[in-house]
């Protein structure tokens, strides 16, 4: 630094012979402020410039300081977007029940919305004066039928782009990993115009992002806020929404004529994700924010103190602006003038960036993650300025510490003590196509309907910084509009048309008819009890479920029963009156329903009657696909079971049985993990795991009871061993053509040792073979090594394919060759390129993967890919159901997450051995069913919640 500084001062010295007083103000300028700002000081635009001009940039340089963030005072009379796209046409969406974002999310209009200029012109009664501006064949008239519009959705939490789908090992662009302070970096950089996902998420009603950089560090960089829409320039540019002045584009609203300068937008981290990466602690962590706030700070300070000097007219040596491009995000920060996103979990962090926010006196826009905000409120409330809003999942948790203590009735905690709540995707970790699912279940857990669909427009909106025209249905608003075939907060709720800007988004959309029910608020259950308790408890409240010591339990007020019987699951009874008797429950079965109930009170004196108050009995629902029963905390290796070893990858110990070795994940089961007690109180009350492995060979999966408390407990196993689980994927290395030969050699000269003995069971038909694999040419070569199999050894063996993101195209052939589907998870994705070709439903095709499949005779069972996604099994049941728009009836939609699940992994359970499950006020395909008791008669018990 001292050698640098003393040759630029000699440079500046000789180089001002002929400029006189400029020169002189450039040697002062050295002595005075060091030598790391004087770059600007030897552009050559300013050696021409007069000493006039020069003190005319300065103060008007320092005026822009000053200058606040936001929309211009002209903006709300805007007669035109700047993202209008010349020759889009006028649009008349009529009858519309339109959710307009006012009074708090609670103002419904019923009317029109004109659309015009890339804003909204007119909204409710749409005069017609107005309307006679237009020719006939001008204007498009959309009748919405009275169906629910609400603004664009909006995610405060994105990747897109920057992790791009599907991922590619040569294009990971969210995560800068060369220091853990970069405020310097943009995520624009690295935005990919070509990611799978813009068309999907529009498809789902998302209409803008914030792309934040990745939380690698602490300081990871400026996010920016994209509108999805293609655009005719085709640049990545040309997506961000009032694009702040730094990108130095020409539309840039300029601060000095418009009188305020766009929102700037920034991404930290604290916590876990930059303690990994660097390992670093959170005391490293925390200094490192402090360090860089404090150079940001003192950069602050010289140009405030420059610019008094300039305002008062002191320019007798005052040198050049002090400027360094690698802070001026951060100088920015502590302007006022960017939204500050912190990605961070817990109290400890919450705590330390709250001072931070005091100690520098900055303001946080919100708090993203945020799982133990809701254990917090009055620390929100000491930030500086004002009190973040918080970014959340809603049961997206415990996949490390500091989500551990997640609740998901924190978004309803929160709203009451006034905070502002948004819920995020944090695209693609969840698919953001689904943003209005976390919003449902947010309602489901508490959060009332009005904030619910604010989470994911209004208040997105305003944490972002864009408010004033986005988030809202309103006269001047960005023409950002979707219109939906039911209630915003209906499972399955999905576009029958989308606008950005006034451009429809959906070519031809296939549209689902949703029962009239579905227009109306859904109900939801009542959680202020566990919600009390989530907090009492410090996010870990109790979950064991209570065994009722009654000999006779008698279910009251049943709307229907639904229960197993060999090829599926049927319906029992159902009465279509409330008011009506159900079932009696005797150790653990079902021995009688309906009229038959009366003797019941008569006879036993040792009687619980639980009132279902209209509810319903249904088969238990089953999980498969993530861990579950083998991990607690996915990212602690101390809480989990761990990888199984893999002869493809390396020798396994000959100790084990060497390459021959198989293992059960019945061995490993952890019970009274919090995932697999909180699927039970959903309804997932069995589970069938396969042991952990990084690649190739997994092993012998295990079906266990979600409930029991440990493994010796009286049903806690339900079988010990069901299938033979291999993955065959594009790993790399060993090369798929590689898995495939070892598969055929392992089938046609079963080796000795144990794998031997249980691929016998395979060839004998006992056991099936289970294979994840996502590309359909891999599943195609499946087929044909089933075929091959078969032809050699004269019998047939049982094939289940999972994962089959890809299995819709060869749903015939997959049917004719009598070959399994699990579809796990059940909403495909494109992750990575053997997921590309997924068929993705309404309302962009008419069949999604499942109905294709069950088209042609496929058996098909639906999985998770985590644990904490167990307990929703019955919402992807139920929206799977909606989804297939008439072609599932509600048995086979059960049948999905039960008795196929069973019969493709092999679990062999006798139809009156299965678990039932018995909630309130609805059935399992309603929103306002509560799961209140689980009948067992493997454990003979029936467990109340
Ligand atoms: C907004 O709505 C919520 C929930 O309906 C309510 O608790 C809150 O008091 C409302 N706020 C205002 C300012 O009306
Ligand atoms: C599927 O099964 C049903 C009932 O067995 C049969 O009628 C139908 O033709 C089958 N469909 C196909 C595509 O095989």
């Amino acid at each position: 630094m001292d050698k640098l500084s003393r040759s630029s001062r000699s440079y500046t010295t000789s180089s001002s012979h002929s400029r006189r007083n400029i020169g002189i103000a450039f040697l002062i300028l050295s002595l005075v402020f060091g030598f790391n700002f004087t770059l600007d000081y030897f552009a050559p635009r300013r050696r021409t410039n007069s000493a006039g001009h020069f003190q005319r940039d300065v103060l008007q340089r320092c005026r822009s300081l000053k200058i606040k963030a936001g929309p211009a005072s002209d903006f709300y009379s805007r007669s035109e977007s700047d993202r209008f796209v010349h020759g889009t046409k006028p649009t008349l969406i009529k009858n519309a029940k339109i959710w307009t974002g006012m009074d708090n999310g609670t103002e419904i209009i019923s009317g029109d919305i004109l659309l015009d200029k890339g804003l909204i012109k007119a909204l409710g009664n749409v005069g017609k004066s107005l309307l006679s501006q237009y020719k006939d064949d001008e204007l498009v008239v959309m009748d919405a039928q009275h169906r629910y519009v609400t603004p664009g959705i909006v995610d405060v939490h994105s990747h897109i782009g920057d992790a791009s789908s599907p991922s590619l090992e040569g294009a990971e662009d969210d995560n800068s990993v060369k220091g853990t302070i970069a405020p310097w970096m943009r995520s624009l950089d690295g935005l990919n115009t070509h990611d799978d996902s813009y068309a999907l998420s529009i498809s789902g009603g998302v209409t803008t992002s914030v792309v934040l950089p990745g939380s690698a560090n602490a300081i990871g960089g400026q996010a920016f806020v994209i509108k999805l829409r293609k655009t005719d320039e085709r640049s990545p540019t040309s997506m961000v929404l009032e694009p702040p002045e730094n990108l130095h584009l020409k539309t840039s609203i300029s601060r000095h004529s418009a009188g305020t300068t766009p929102w700037r937008h920034m991404k930290h981290a604290c916590g876990e994700n930059p303690s990994r990466v660097y390992s670093d602690t959170r005391m490293d962590t925390i200094w490192a924010f402090r360090e860089a706030y404090n150079k940001a700070a003192q950069i602050k300070k010289q140009q405030d103190d420059f610019c008094a000097r300039a305002e008062a007219g002191d320019f007798e040596g005052l040198g050049d602006f002090p400027h360094d491009l690698k802070w001026e995000a951060l100088v920015d920060v502590l302007r006022g003038r960017v939204k500050v996103n912190i990605h961070c979990y817990e109290a400890v962090d919450l705590d330390a960036l709250v001072r931070l926010s005091n100690e520098f006196k900055f303001p946080i826009a919100a708090f993203h993650h945020a799982m133990e905000t809701y254990l917090v409120p009055d620390l929100l409330k000491k930030a500086y300025g004002n009190t973040p809003a918080v970014a959340l999942f809603a049961t997206n948790a415990r996949y490390k510490r500091e989500a551990y203590r997640a609740s998901e009735f924190a978004p309803k905690i929160l709203a009451e003590h006034g905070i502002r709540v948004t819920m995020k995707s944090d695209h693609p970790v969840l698919d953001s196509r689904h943003l209005l699912y976390e919003a449902q279940q947010a309602h489901f857990y508490g959060l009332p309907d009005n904030l619910a669909i604010a989470a994911v427009t209004s208040n997105s909106a305003e944490v972002m910084g864009m408010g004033h025209r986005i988030g809202y249905l309103k006269v001047g608003w960005d023409a950002d509009v979707v219109i939906w075939d039911s209630h915003p907060l209906a499972l399955g709720a999905t576009p029958v048309q989308v606008f950005i800007d006034g451009i429809q988004q959906l070519y031809d959309p296939y549209v689902i008819s949703k029962p009239e029910a579905f227009q109306e608020t859904p109900k939801v259950p009542n959680f202020d009890k566990e919600a009390h308790e989530a907090v009492k408890y410090q996010g870990l409240p109790p979950l064991t479920p209570k065994t009722s010591s009654a000999e006779t339990v008698i279910f009251t007020n049943v709307k229907s029963v639904f229960t197993r019987s060999g090829a599926g699951v049927r319906k029992l009874f159902s009465f279509e009156e409330k008011g009506a008797l159900g079932d009696v429950v005797r150790s653990g079965k079902i021995t009688c329903s309906g009229q038959c109930v009366k003797d019941h009170f008569v006879e036993n004196a040792d009687v619980l009657v639980v009132d279902l108050e209209g509810g319903s009995i249904f088969p238990a629902l089953v999980s498969f696909g993530a861990p579950l029963g083998l991990e607690a905390i996915n990212q602690e290796p101390s809480t989990n079971d761990g990888n199984v070893f893999d002869p493809l990858m390396s020798p396994v110990p000959s100790i084990l049985g060497g390459d021959s070795a198989v293992v059960r994940a019945v061995d490993g089961l952890q019970y009274n993990t919090r995932d697999a007690l909180l699927a039970y109180r959903g309804g997932v009350t069995t589970a069938i795991t396969a042991p952990s492995h990084r690649k190739f060979f997994s092993g012998l999966s295990t079906m266990f009871s979600t409930g029991a408390s440990h493994k010796l407990e009286e049903g806690a196993i339900i079988q010990e061993v069901t299938g033979l689980h291999f993955s065959v994927r594009h790993f790399g290395s060993p090369s798929v053509s590689t898995q495939i030969a070892v598969l055929r050699r392992l089938l046609l000269n079963p080796p000795e040792g144990d794998l031997g003995e249980q691929l016998k069971l395979v060839l004998q038909r006992v056991m099936p073979l289970v294979v994840e694999a996502h590309s359909a040419d891999v599943i195609a070569t499946l087929i044909l090594l089933k075929k091959e199999i078969e032809y050699q050894k004269g019998f047939s063996i049982k094939l289940t394919v999972t994962g089959a993101s890809e299995a819709h195209l060869l749903a015939k052939e997959l049917g004719e060759a009598e070959v399994g589907v699990i579809l796990n998870p059940p909403r495909l994705f494109p992750h990575v390129w053997e997921d590309v070709r997924i068929l993705a439903g309404p309302p962009l095709t008419e069949h999604n993967a499942i109905t294709k499949l069950v088209a042609e005779n496929v058996t098909v069972g639906i999985g998770n890919l985590e644990i904490w996604s167990a307990r929703s099994t019955r919402f992807d049941v139920a929206w799977a159901s909606l989804e297939a728009d008439g072609k599932l009836s509600k048995e086979q939609a059960i049948a999905l997450a039960s008795k196929n699940l069973e019969d493709l992994l092999g679990a062999k359970i006798d139809d009156e051995e299965t678990d039932l499950v018995a909630t309130t006020s609805g059935d399992l395909f309603e929103l306002n069913a509560k799961v209140v008791a689980v009948v067992s008669p493997k454990r003979a018990s029936v467990d109340l919640f």
